[in-house]
């Protein structure tokens, strides 16, 4: 499997990002072949990977490295990735996605709500394998109800020109930041780090993604949809 070209100095990450994909892979089984077909050729469009890395560096801040562990939580955590990014595109209208045509492009929104809620289910059963991951799983319901919260804040204040910079963070808090954050500190818990050490894994996953999702906004103005593999002009 072909991962990011982000990764291509690092084989330890590569070795295990192949792993995440490969289980995810394992775990994508439906009925309807149109729709695993089409998770499957999002699942290799070349993401980059960013919240299932965070989560098996973070894995190693503990005394307890636990790779199986590490890579099932990982995986979980970029379908649910997966998942938000077909719902984000429903709402947005968007065309493309990591350079290809979206499912709701293709297929029409009510596909892409079911096929993306098939993912959401399959993050949980990604995690339910991992009875230790319990902690993870609780943290994960917390933080899905951060991101929607999140998203509907946004399209509440869809248009709105008066928007204040507090708003639009608390908004990126919601639904980029908490995912980073919950990617980070779910690798620190698995390795046993120390409840300080787990919040600070929390706090850089956060800030993190913060960063990451003003980034993407600049993109989202200032880039063109080849170089970004999706729709610009979307978010301004
Ligand atoms: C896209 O995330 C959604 C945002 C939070 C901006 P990524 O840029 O990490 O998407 P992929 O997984 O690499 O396609
Ligand atoms: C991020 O918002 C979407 C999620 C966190 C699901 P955007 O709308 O900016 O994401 P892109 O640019 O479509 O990837
Ligand atoms: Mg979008
Ligand atoms: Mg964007």
């Amino acid at each position: 499997m072909r991962i990011h070209p982000i990764w291509n100095q690092y084989p330890h990450m590569q070795r295990d990002l192949n792993d995440v994909l490969r289980v995810i892979e394992k775990n994508i089984k439906i009925r309807d072949k149109k729709v695993e077909k089409n998770i499957k050729e999002l699942i290799h469009a070349g993401g980059k990977l960013l919240r299932p890395a965070y989560t098996l560096l973070c894995s190693h801040i503990g005394p307890h490295y636990e790779r199986e562990q590490a890579i099932s939580v990982a995986s979980a955590l970029e379908v649910l990735h997966m998942a938000t990014l077909i719902h984000d595109d429903i709402i947005d209208d968007a065309d493309t996605r990591r350079g290809q045509e979206t499912i709701q492009s293709k297929y029409g929104k009510n596909y892409a709500v079911y096929t993306g809620d098939y993912l959401f289910c399959v993050c949980f059963k990604i995690l339910a394998q991992h009875s230790q991951s319990l902690a993870a799983l609780e943290f994960n319901t917390k933080s899905m109800e951060k991101i929607l919260a999140g998203e509907l804040a946004q399209l509440n204040t869809r248009y709105h020109i008066d928007k204040t910079v507090r708003q639009y963070l608390s908004q990126v808090s919601g639904k980029t930041a908490q995912l980073f954050a919950v990617s980070c500190y779910s690798g620190a818990a698995i390795s046993k780090a120390s409840s300080s050490q787990q919040k600070t894994a929390w706090r850089i996953g956060h800030n993190m993604g913060m960063a990451f999702q003003i980034i993407d906004d600049v993109l989202d103005y200032s880039s063109s949809s080849e170089d970004f593999g999706k729709p610009v002009l979307n978010d301004v």
